[in-house]
């Protein structure tokens, strides 16, 4: 058949084509609303900036937030949603409550987008956005992020106990943690450099003040002139585990490499902060990042862009959600 030959070819074609559009829409994209709600980042922009100018502490938050969004379920919005009598949810749980705040940043957005683009922007996509503003806004460098999430229906306070890192992990334990959500160690120790903007409340670290173990009542990697300070702003009382400290003291809302400088004297804030300079190839990648700005600010855009499709919902997964704290028809 003189057709034959040829129509086979087309038909294998065609079928790769189809293949390869579904795989396709399971990713997420560089300008994903470009044709359906255009104005998304901008909108998404606007809101951060006028949270940010208000009180700049919201900028670490917003970062910190699309972090616990993702480690838990996968960057799909279930750290956004309220508990309910039945149910408690994400952001009810220690790790999050009560540090974490901002919550209504995100609202502000989507109620934003909702009028101007019904139903169309995911809260795990806006949640994706905010963070990076929130990276610029305290003098980061630009990153794009990919979009095309979708929000989940389920958010249950346990899972953060089991997925998210708490601050007394050493080098192995990040290590494996990060390895859990497909992260490699460098990707984490980019990933921390987030730690040079923001607050953390004293019982995240008082244990090295006051408490170490049966040799040490100070976690010896901790210099002690800056444990000195700590221990002032931090009394060893229930009310003083309450306080909050910045993260970075000598410039606690800028986007900057001090993290690592800090680390390199031994002034890493956690347990999970200082234990970067427990081997020798860590050490060398803090030292290496503590001396680059370009080179770091690339980097942590490009971990903070792969951090952003862990266990994404896409395509006709979950919802787009018309109110971030409630899964679409719970009443
Ligand atoms: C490597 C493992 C990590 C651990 C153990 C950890 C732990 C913590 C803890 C305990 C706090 C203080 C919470 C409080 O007591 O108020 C904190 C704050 C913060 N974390 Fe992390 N974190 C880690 C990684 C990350 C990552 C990957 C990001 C983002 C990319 C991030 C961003 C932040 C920010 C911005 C703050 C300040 C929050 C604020 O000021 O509201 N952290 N982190
Ligand atoms: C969640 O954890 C708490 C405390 O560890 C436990 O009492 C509860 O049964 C757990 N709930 C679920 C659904 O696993
Ligand atoms: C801090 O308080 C705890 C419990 O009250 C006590 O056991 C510990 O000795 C105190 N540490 C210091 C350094 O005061
Ligand atoms: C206390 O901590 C130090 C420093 O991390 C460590 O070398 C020592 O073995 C610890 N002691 C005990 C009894 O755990």
């Amino acid at each position: 058949m003189a057709f034959g030959r040829g129509g086979e070819v087309l038909v294998a074609f065609v079928v790769a084509l189809c293949m390869s559009a579904t795989k396709l829409e399971a990713q997420l994209h560089m300008g994903y609303y470009d044709k359906t709600c255009p104005q998304a980042e901008f909108v998404v922009m606007d809101e951060v900036k006028k949270a940010v100018a208000g009180n700049i502490g919201f900028a670490a938050a917003l970062v910190r937030m699309h972090f616990h969004d993702c480690f838990v379920r996968g960057c799909d919005g279930s750290i956004l949603i309220d508990s309910t009598p039945n149910n408690m949810a994400e952001k009810d749980a220690p790790p999050n409550n009560p540090s974490m705040v901002g919550f209504e940043i995100i609202d502000n957005a989507k109620k934003r987008l909702e009028a101007e683009c019904k139903r169309t922007v995911s809260c795990a996509d806006i949640l994706a956005f905010a963070a990076r503003d929130a990276v610029v806004l305290t003098g980061g460098f630009f990153y794009k992020v990919l979009a095309g999430r979708r929000d989940g229906k389920v958010s249950i306070a346990n899972e953060t106990l089991t997925n998210l890192p708490p601050p007394s992990f050493d080098l192995n334990q990040l290590t494996q943690s990060f390895a859990q959500k497909g992260l490699s160690q460098d990707e984490m120790i980019f990933l921390s450099g987030a730690h040079t903007i923001g607050r953390s409340h004293c019982s995240s670290f008082s244990n090295r003040l006051d408490n170490f173990n049966s040799t040490f009542s100070q976690d010896p990697s901790l210099d002690p002139a800056y444990a000195g300070q700590l221990k002032q702003e931090c009394p060893n009382t229930s009310s003083g585990a309450n306080q909050v400290v910045p993260m970075d003291p000598n410039s606690p809302n800028t986007f900057d490499t001090s993290y690592y400088s800090n680390i390199l004297a031994n002034r890493g804030l956690f347990t999970s902060d200082q234990t970067l300079m427990s081997t020798p190839a860590t050490a060398a990648k803090v030292r290496q990042n503590a001396a680059d700005w370009l080179g770091f600010q690339k980097k942590f855009g490009k971990a903070m862009r792969k951090m952003g499709k862990i266990g994404v919902l896409t395509g006709s997964e979950g919802e787009i959600r018309c109110n971030c704290r409630v899964v679409n028809g719970f009443y």
